[in-house]
C-alpha cells in the first residue's frame, strides 16, 4: 500500500494484533482462542466462553465455579442503575437504556478518583470490571424490557446458570431446556469477532487510557447502528413488514427497485458467508420446532434463498438471532442489547489486551477542503 494510500473504511487494514480471536474468510472459519466457535457454541457455557476470552484458557471447573460465584455476586442492580433507567422516557431506545446504564455503573465504579492518570486501572482491577459488567447486563437489559411491558422486576435466581437466569429474569418463568440452550449458543455466537466497528471503538478509546466504561460505552454506540448490531432488529421489522413466505418476491422485487438494503445480509469480512450463520440457524430450528412455528423458517429460508439468487450476498449472524429472539419472546428492539450482553466478554477482552500493549490509536488523513485563504479585516499581531 503507497504512503498516502486512502483505505476508505479502513477495508482491508490491519490496525494491529491480536489473539482474541481470528476470523478467516477463505476457510470460512472462526476461533476464539484457537477454539472453532462452533464447537465452543456446542459443547460449552457463555460463562466458560467469556472465561477463555478473558484468561485465553477454558476454565477448570474448579476456575469456572469460581467465576460463576462471583458473577452471581454482582447480577443485582444498584439503585442509582435502576434510578437512572426509570428516569428515561418509555419510549426511549433500549440501547439508550443500556448505554446510559453502563455509563453509571461506571461512574459509581469509578467515584472518589481524582487523577485522571490512574482512571485507567491495573489489569485486575479491569478484569474484575469486566466480569461485573458481564454479570449485571442480564438485569439491565431484562429490567428495560419489564419495564416497557409494565411488569415489576423479578430477582436473580442463584441456583440458575448465566442464560437460564438471563431467560428467568425477563420472563420471570423457569424457561425450558431447549430454550436456555439456543439462548446460550447465540450468546457464544455473538461473543466475539475480532475488529469489528464497536470492539474497534473500544479500543480506539482505551488507547487514550480513558477508562473500561469509557471504551464500553462508545462500543455500545457503535454497535447500535443498523450496519453492524443493530441489524439484528432490522432484520425483524424486514419479516414484520414482508409478513409470510408467499409474499417475499413482491416484497424483494420493490426492496431493491427502491435500492434498499436487505438487512441482516452482507458481511465486511465475510463474502462468501458468515461462519457462524450455520450453527445459529440450527439453533433456529430447535427452536421453530419448540414453538412449532414453520411459517418462521418458511419466511427465513425464502427470503435467504432469493436474495441470495438475485445478488450473491449472503446472511450474516444477525438474520437467524433476530427470528430466534423473537419466538423466545424478547421485543424487536431488545435484540441489540442482547447482543451487548454477548459482546461484552469480546470487548472487555479486546479492552484488557490493547491496556496490555497500547500505542494510542491516531490515524492520518487527506485533506479535501479549500486551500489555504484568509480573513479580509484580519491584522496580524507585530
Ligand atoms: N442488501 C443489499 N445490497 C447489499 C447488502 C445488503 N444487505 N450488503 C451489501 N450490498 C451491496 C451494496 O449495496 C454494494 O453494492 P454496489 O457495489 O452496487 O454499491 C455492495 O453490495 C457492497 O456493499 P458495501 O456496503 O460496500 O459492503 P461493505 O463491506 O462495506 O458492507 C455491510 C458490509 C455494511 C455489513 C453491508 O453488507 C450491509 O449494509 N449489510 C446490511 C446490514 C447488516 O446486516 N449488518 C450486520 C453486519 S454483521 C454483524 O454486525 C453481526
Amino acid at each position: 500500500m503507497a504512503d498516502n494510500e486512502i483505505k476508505k473504511g479502513l477495508a482491508g487494514v490491519i490496525a494491529d494484533e491480536t489473539a482474541v480471536s481470528k476470523v478467516n474468510p477463505e476457510t470460512n472459519s472462526l476461533l476464539y482462542r484457537g477454539y472453532p466457535v462452533q464447537e465452543l457454541a456446542a459443547t460449552q457455557s457463555f460463562e466458560a466462553v467469556a472465561y477463555l476470552l478473558w484468561h485465553g484458557e477454558l476454565p477448570t471447573d474448579e476456575q469456572l465455579d469460581e467465576q460463576r460465584a462471583t458473577e452471581r455476586a454482582h447480577r443485582a442492580l444498584a439503585p442509582e442503575v435502576k434510578d437512572a433507567i426509570d428516569r428515561l422516557p418509555l419510549d426511549s431506545h433500549p440501547m439508550d437504556e443500556v448505554r446510559t446504564a453502563v455509563s453509571v455503573i461506571g461512574a459509581i465504579e469509578t467515584a472518589g478518583i481524582s487523577n485522571v492518570l490512574d482512571a485507567v486501572g491495573t489489569p485486575e482491577e479491569n478484569l474484575q470490571r469486566s466480569l461485573q459488567l458481564f454479570a449485571a447486563l442480564p438485569a439491565i437489559v431484562s429490567y428495560g424490557q419489564r419495564r416497557r411491558r409494565g411488569l415489576e422486576a423479578v430477582d436473580s435466581r442463584d441456583d440458575l446458570d448465566y442464560a437460564a437466569n438471563f431467560l428467568w429474569l425477563t420472563f420471570g418463568e423457569e424457561p425450558d431446556a431447549v430454550v436456555v440452550d439456543a439462548f446460550n449458543r447465540s450468546m457464544i455466537l455473538y461473543a466475539e469477532h475480532s475488529f469489528n466497528a464497536s470492539t474497534f471503538t473500544a479500543r480506539v478509546i482505551t488507547s487514550t487510557l480513558s477508562d473500561l466504561y469509557s471504551a464500553v460505552v462508545g462500543a455500545i454506540g457503535a454497535l447500535k447502528g443498523p450496519l453492524h448490531g443493530g441489524a439484528n432488529e432490522a432484520v425483524m421489522h424486514i419479516f414484520d413488514e414482508i409478513g409470510g413466505a408467499s409474499e417475499v418476491s413482491g416484497w424483494l422485487d420493490k426492496a431493491l427497485a427502491e435500492k434498499r438494503k436487505i438487512m441482516g445480509f452482507g458481511h465486511r469480512v465475510y463474502k462468501r458467508g458468515d461462519s457462524r450463520v450455520p450453527t445459529m440457524k440450527a439453533a433456529l430450528d430447535t427452536l421453530v420446532a419448540h414453538y412449532d412455528r414453520p411459517d418462521v423458517a418458511e419466511l427465513y429460508e425464502t427470503l435467504e434463498r432469493e436474495f441470495v439468487e438475485r445478488k450473491g450476498i449472503y446472511p450474516n449472524l444477525d438474520y437467524p438471532s433476530g427470528p430466534a429472539y423473537n419466538l423466545i419472546g424478547y421485543d424487536t428492539l431488545t435484540f441489540t442489547p442482547l447482543f451487548v450482553a454477548a459482546r461484552i466478554s469480546g470487548w472487555t477482552a479486546h479492552i484488557l489486551e490493547q491496556q496490555a500493549s497500547n500505542a494510542l490509536i491516531r490515524p492520518l488523513s487527506a485533506y479535501n477542503g479549500p486551500d489555504e485563504r484568509h480573513i479580509a479585516e484580519y491584522e496580524p499581531d507585530t
